[in-house]
């Protein structure tokens, strides 16, 4: 049964990644073992991760300046964890405002120094990504979100941040578009994500953190520091194996399907039509100002709220699912990660036209 899974995440997986991730819970390989009950110490799992890690880095053309590991407690464990190990001698961190999950990264951090919000949205319900900032106190680094997997905006050039702040430090959260388009990784200090958007089941976190910028000395609780985890190359304790391993197949996805520019180019594809449609549609509108909306997550609704019962029923029986609103913002939200393919775009367009033909004045 064909499912339009536009969920926000936990999110669509490529077909063949789960159907290889099923064979793997019975016997991975031919090792007579399933996945879930092999040592995190043993050779099979080791290729595991250090293939994620060597993929990782090629896909996404990460310096060797920068390590990357796969750790646990979601991308909610790193709005702490990054502003205890990056906060510095100026005791204050700077944040885009952009929302919910931002609002949660300035929270934590509270926790370790003071913040400041550079720039916030929260005046037009977050629909648009502030970016006239300026500012002249010393920060230890700036915290962005990437894409707001909420609101449906996405931060699609990082240049205005450098122009007219002073840090030198970046931090990303970048959950809910890592692996959807380039990125120029060198601009960063610590890039982190919950893999379970663009990269496999929910469990473990893939980070980016460029080794030489933990300039902070101080003892920190080991498990949250980086550097333990850059020592023991992410197997401090017992990883998400699972997780990993899903992860992996999903990078050998991308790889085999062009890498990150082919899979950016369908990104884009996609979204273009979906946010065509939207503008075109009589009865749609779009919650986001049109620069800044995202290629991940689009976020509309109908101007005539009493066809919402009824572009639902379209939609089930369509079997389009995960399409309603964050329940904070109401309307519709059409999340279009790497694994959806474009088919499902076009099924989700010919439902909008038919409530439209059906509801014409
Ligand atoms: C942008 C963003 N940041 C953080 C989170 C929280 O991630 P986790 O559930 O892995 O802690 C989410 C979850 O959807 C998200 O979309």
């Amino acid at each position: 049964m064909k499912v339009h899974n536009f969920s926000a995440g936990p999110s669509i997986l490529p077909k063949e990644v789960l159907q290889e991730s099923a064979k793997s819970t019975l016997q991975l390989k031919n090792i007579g073992m399933s996945i879930l009950e092999i040592s995190h110490r043993s050779i099979d799992f080791l290729n595991i991760i250090n293939e994620a890690k060597t993929l990782t880095k090629e896909l996404l053309d990460i310096p060797n300046t920068h390590e990357v590991l796969f750790l646990q407690g979601g991308a909610s464990l790193q709005f702490y964890m990054s502003a205890l190990n990056f906060c510095g001698k100026h005791k204050c961190s700077g944040f885009l405002d952009t929302g919910i999950w931002a609002k949660k990264a300035i929270n934590e951090a509270k926790k370790v120094s003071k913040t400041i919000k550079i720039g916030s949205s929260s005046d037009k319900n977050y629909s648009y990504i502030p970016k006239n900032i300026s500012f002249n106190e010393d920060f230890d680094y700036i915290h962005l979100t990437s894409n707001n997997t909420i609101y449906g905006t996405q931060i699609h050039s990082f240049d205005f941040i450098n122009k007219h702040i002073k840090t030198e430090k970046l931090i990303c959260d970048m959950s809910s578009d890592i692996f959807s388009r380039r990125i120029d990784i060198k601009n960063f200090d610590l890039i982190y994500a919950g893999a379970q958007k663009n990269l496999g089941p929910a469990g473990t976190t893939l980070i980016i953190i460029k080794k030489d910028s933990l300039t902070n000395k101080e003892d920190r609780p080991t498990y949250l520091d980086y550097r333990t985890h850059i020592n023991k190359e992410s197997l401090f304790n017992t990883p998400p194996v699972f997780s990993i391993y899903v992860s992996l197949l999903t990078l050998r996805w991308i790889n085999k399907n062009g890498g990150i520019i082919n899979i950016e180019k369908k990104n884009i594809e996609k979204s273009n039509a979906l946010y065509n449609e939207i503008d075109r549609n009589s009865l749609f509108f779009g919650l986001v100002e049109k620069d800044d909306r995202s290629i991940m997550n689009a976020t509309f609704d109908l101007y005539d709220q009493n066809l919402k019962r009824k572009f639902e029923e379209l939609c089930n029986k369509e079997r389009i699912s995960g399409i309603n609103g964050h329940r904070t913002t109401g309307g519709f939200r059409a999340s279009m990660y790497n694994a959806l393919e474009k088919e499902s775009v076009n099924k989700l367009i010919e439902v909008m036209q038919t409530l439209e033909n059906k509801n014409k004045k």
